[in-house]
Parts: structure tokens; C-alpha cells; sequence
């Protein structure tokens, strides 16, 4: 007998479990991730945009933020995308209708929205890309088009009509008129109006289109994942930068060729032991390695080195005296349990440290006096050369984070 399939739309608000899935999250994994879309109505009720149009706007026009706008010619079915960084004069000679702004890593800029990615905690950290955010005036789109990642869009203010195909295989061809990979054909077979606060998870290669019904935001949580080939490419690197020179094909039982310009099985044998010795079959050369890719991957902006750096009695003085430690947006963490111990990893870095210090510097984007004092010395020795390395910066009680180079107090 054939079990009926999930449902595709389900109401958070009147479910017994909590959080913005409107189920508890090994169902929603077991049933929906990386399977099949799902609608959630009031995944966050009463939700108020944590970031207004003009802050993105504002957003839009900052050197090294990721920003597009996509606009639409109806009569015409013609597309125009333009790269930022914008000028604000730009905005007010928009027209009323048809036009997005999209902004990258906006969960990197603004710690407004950054604090909605702990919503999203049963999902590892390091799988989530970032928070994409776009402003649409009515009938803005970006089109008809699939993603390759998985994402959460969450209706944060007005309304977008979001149509999907949910069905197997449908038709991936893209228009070859346009720069952005819009679908040829798009025949949709679900079609919702979302509200502030609904939301809608698509997996990987889901036909989707939305249009803006009024000026409205719309967050984008999105996931990325490595494909097999970046993995290999930066496992073979790491591989390569680590291995002996003197490692190398080796026949000391070569036996008298028959034919000269053959190469034989016992050459392929001695071809793949060859590969094998430097194959990363410790576990923990692979989880190293991974976890220094992981926490590096795609991250477009990164930490800088405090070039003179403050004695470090100074800084527990002044942790000591009400400072926090904030991490910086860009440095992604990870740890994991290593065959002693653990090892935390921090953009691109590990650290060998005990199970409880991985763990506490891997959640903590603040460190305060108290939580600083509960790290064993390995630990404050980690955040302390964390904070050398720029994934930290130290700012005391009063101390005014406008006008610094981003504006996110982490
Ligand atoms: C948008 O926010 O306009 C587009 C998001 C998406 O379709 O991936
Ligand atoms: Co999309």
C-alpha cells in the first residue's frame, strides 16, 4: 500500500510543536529536506522586519557588499541586471513597478538579521550560505528559474505570490536571451500568496518564480553545499601541499619486461599504492582538512591580523571590566571530535583544544568576561590568538560600533 505523501502546505501557528518548521525537525528532515517543498504559514508570527527597504538600499550602494537589481520590461519580456555597488541617486529615479534589489550576506552586515539564523539551528552552521535579501517593488521578480541550493524564503514584509513546479523532472531549460538562467518554460503546480512571517522551504532544482504583489521583502536562508569535484579539487591541494617528495612509484620487485612498451597490471598495482600513501585515510588529516575547507568555503570577505596587537593582561583587564570580544561577521567556526580531544576550526584555521573549548568558541560570536573565565587556558589561548588573527575585536561597554567598516555589531 502507498503511503500518502506529506503535506505540502501546513499552518505553524496551529501546531503542537514550536520553532518555524510547524513540525519537530527530524520530521521535517525525514519528510521534506532535500525532497520535496513545503509552505509554512506563520513560521514567525507577528514577524517584523528585522532590515527596512532603505537600510538595504543604504546597503546596496557599500564597497565589497554583493548587490543586484533585476529589472523587468513587460511589454517586452526583456530583463536588465545591473552589478553594485549602487549610487543612491540610483533609487528615487526607479520606476514604481517591476524592479528587485537583491543584497548578499546580508546576515553579515546587519546583526538585526543575523540574529534569525539561530532559528535555523537544527541544521549544521557551516551548511547555511547565507541570508540573500531582496526588495521587490509590485510586480518585481527575478523570474522563473531554479537554485541549486536548498532555501528557506521567508516573507518578511508585504506580499510575494510565489508559484512553484513540485512535480519530478520538469522541464531545466534556460532562455538563451537572457543573462540571468531563466527558465524556458515554467508551468507551475502550486500557487501561494505569502504574508510577513509565512515561509517557503524549496530543495535543490524546484522551478520557482515569485512576484511581488506590493513592496515586499523577502529574506532568502540559503544552504550551500560543496559539489564532489570543489571537494576533490581542494583535498588533492591540501594532499599535494603535505606530501613527501620522496614518496613517489616504486618497483623494487620489477620483473624482466616482456614487452618493453607495455604497462602491465603489476604497474597499475603499484600506480594506486603509489596514490594510496597519500591518500588522507587518517581520519583526522580528512577532518581536518574538511574542516578548514568548510569554514573557508565561499566566504567573500575575511579577517584581518591586528597588526599590533594589545598586550594580552591589557585585554583581560578590560574583559574583565565589561569588554566583549565580538566575532568578526565573515569568520565561519566548526569544531569536531578528534581521536583526542577536538579540534576547532575558524576561517580556514584548526586548533587542537578540549571537547568543552571546541565547543564554547565554536557558538560563541560574543565572548564576555564570564564566559572568557570558563574556558580552561587552552581555550583562552585560542581566543586569544583568535582575536590576534582579527576573528575577534574587543569592544568596551559604551564604545560605538557607527562609522566602522561594516556595520555589524556581532
Ligand atoms: C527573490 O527574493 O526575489 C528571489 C529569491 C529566489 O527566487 O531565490
Ligand atoms: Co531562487
Amino acid at each position: 500500500m502507498s503511503r500518502t505523501p506529506p503535506p505540502i502546505e501546513i499552518d505553524a501557528s496551529r501546531a503542537a510543536a514550536r520553532g518555524p518548521l510547524g513540525m519537530p525537525p527530524a520530521r521535517f528532515l525525514r519528510d521534506y529536506w532535500q525532497k520535496r517543498p513545503l509552505l509554512i504559514r506563520n513560521a514567525f508570527p507577528g514577524l517584523v522586519s528585522p532590515i527596512a527597504p532603505e537600510d538595504l538600499a543604504g546597503l546596496a550602494c557599500e564597497d565589497g557588499v554583493l548587490a543586484r537589481i533585476v529589472e523587468h520590461d513587460r511589454r517586452h519580456d526583456r530583463w536588465r541586471l545591473r552589478h553594485g555597488p549602487f549610487e543612491e541617486s540610483l533609487f528615487p529615479g526607479l520606476p514604481d513597478r517591476d524592479w528587485t534589489l537583491l543584497v548578499q550576506d546580508v546576515d553579515k552586515w546587519d546583526a538585526d538579521v543575523a540574529a534569525l539564523l539561530p532559528h535555523f539551528d537544527f541544521l549544521p552552521r557551516w551548511r547555511i550560505d547565507d541570508i540573500m535579501v531582496s526588495f521587490a517593488a509590485t510586480g518585481g521578480s527575478v523570474g522563473a528559474h531554479i537554485d541549486q541550493y536548498d532555501v528557506f524564503l521567508l516573507q518578511t514584509h508585504g506580499h510575494r505570490r510565489w508559484a512553484i513546479d513540485a512535480r519530478p523532472g520538469p522541464p531545466l531549460d534556460f532562455r538563451p536571451d537572457v543573462e540571468l538562467k531563466l527558465l524556458q518554460r515554467f508551468d507551475p503546480s502550486h500557487e501561494w500568496v505569502l504574508a510577513p512571517g509565512d515561509m517557503l522551504y524549496l530543495p535543490p532544482g524546484v522551478p520557482h518564480h515569485g512576484v511581488a504583489e506590493d513592496p515586499c521583502l523577502t529574506f532568502s536562508v540559503g544552504m550551500r553545499a560543496p559539489s564532489s569535484a570543489e571537494l576533490l579539487g581542494d583535498w588533492v591541494d591540501a594532499m599535494i601541499a603535505e606530501a613527501d617528495e620522496a614518496e613517489r612509484y616504486r618497483d623494487p620487485d620489477l620483473a624482466p619486461a616482456r614487452d618493453p612498451y607495455e604497462i602491465d597490471a603489476a604497474a597499475m598495482g603499484r600506480v594506486v599504492e603509489a596514490l594510496n600513501r597519500l591518500r588522507m585515510n587518517d581520519p583526522d588529516r580528512l577532518g581536518d582538512w574538511f574542516g578548514r575547507f568548510i569554514t573557508l568555503y565561499r566566504a567573500s570577505g575575511e579577517a584581518v591580523p591586528d597588526e599590533a596587537p594589545r598586550p594580552r593582561a591589557e585585554v583581560e583587564r578590560d574583559l574583565e571590566a565589561g569588554g566583549v570580544l565580538y566575532r568578526h561577521p565573515w569568520t565561519r567556526t566548526a569544531w569536531r571530535r578528534a581521536r583526542k580531544g577536538a579540534r576547532l576550526y575558524a576561517a580556514g584555521q584548526d586548533i587542537a583544544l578540549p571537547v568543552r573549548d571546541a565547543q564554547a568558541l565554536a557558538a560563541a560570536t560574543a565572548i564576555d568576561g564570564e564566559r572568557y573565565a570558563r574556558l580552561s587556558p587552552a581555550g583562552r589561548d585560542a581566543a586569544i590568538a583568535l582575536l590576534e588573527g582579527g576573528h575577534y575585536r574587543l569592544l568596551m561597554p559604551g564604545d560605538d560600533d557607527a562609522g566602522d567598516e561594516d556595520e555589524t555589531a556581532p
